[in-house]
């Protein structure tokens, strides 16, 4: 794929609003502040191609964002305590709206920080893309802050943490030195040449 040639589409502030499930989605989804928008930026090679902020709570719609034939999916970040409690619902029925909508998903990024154990939320999205049987792989974010024998640590740790962690694929990331963007590109084009 030529990833230069990445379009935004659309923002939906409610689910009832979802465009058309006409091409395959890739799904970026995580606690908010985790990095989703970062890695799209990164993976795309453009600055402001999706909102980064250093406040969590960012991306308070879902994104589609297309190229050639698949569509990128920037879902708002689950598990921000700030938000009111009417934001909450809002969100949490926008990405539950997503996944219950059978969309074409063809693979889902469950971003995790890879400093921390994971929370609850994220334990919680692994269990569900597990339990409705959707593609996935996890994508530990912020890779760079961490030096060697912490990052070894946290490898290793983090398969005790997650449901089925021994079964998992498990991809270090980092939209500041770029570590992780190979393989996920390869995996990418994979998908768009099925
Ligand atoms: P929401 O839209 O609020 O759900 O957040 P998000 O998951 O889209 O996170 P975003 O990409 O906006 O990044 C949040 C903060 O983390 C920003 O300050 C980013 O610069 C920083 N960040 C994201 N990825 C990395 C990374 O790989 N390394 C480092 N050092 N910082 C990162
Ligand atoms: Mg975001």
């Amino acid at each position: 794929m030529n990833y230069h040639n990445v379009e935004f589409e659309r923002s939906f502030g409610t689910y009832s609003q979802l465009g058309r499930n006409d091409l395959p989605e890739i799904v970026f989804a995580g606690r908010s502040n985790v990095g989703k928008s970062s890695m799209i930026n990164k993976l795309f090679n453009r600055k402001n191609l999706a909102r980064v902020s250093a406040v969590p709570g960012k991306t308070a719609t879902i994104n589609f964002f297309r190229l050639e034939n698949l569509r990128f999916v920037d879902l708002p970040g689950y598990g921000y305590a700030k938000v009111s409690k009417s934001e909450k619902r809002r969100w949490s029925e926008l990405i539950g709206g997503y996944f219950a909508d059978e969309r074409d998903v063809a693979l889902v990024f469950s971003l995790i920080d890879m400093r921390h154990p994971p929370t609850a939320d994220d334990r919680q999205m692994v269990d569900f893309l597990i339990e409705h049987e959707f593609p996935f792989v996890c994508v530990l974010t912020k890779a760079d802050k961490l030096g060697k024998t912490a990052r070894e640590e946290r490898l290793q740790k983090i398969r005790q943490e997650l449901p089925c962690g021994d079964q998992l694929t498990l991809i270090p990331f980092s939209a500041e030195t770029g570590e992780g963007v190979g393989e996920i590109r390869g995996i990418l084009d994979e998908i768009s040449q099925d």
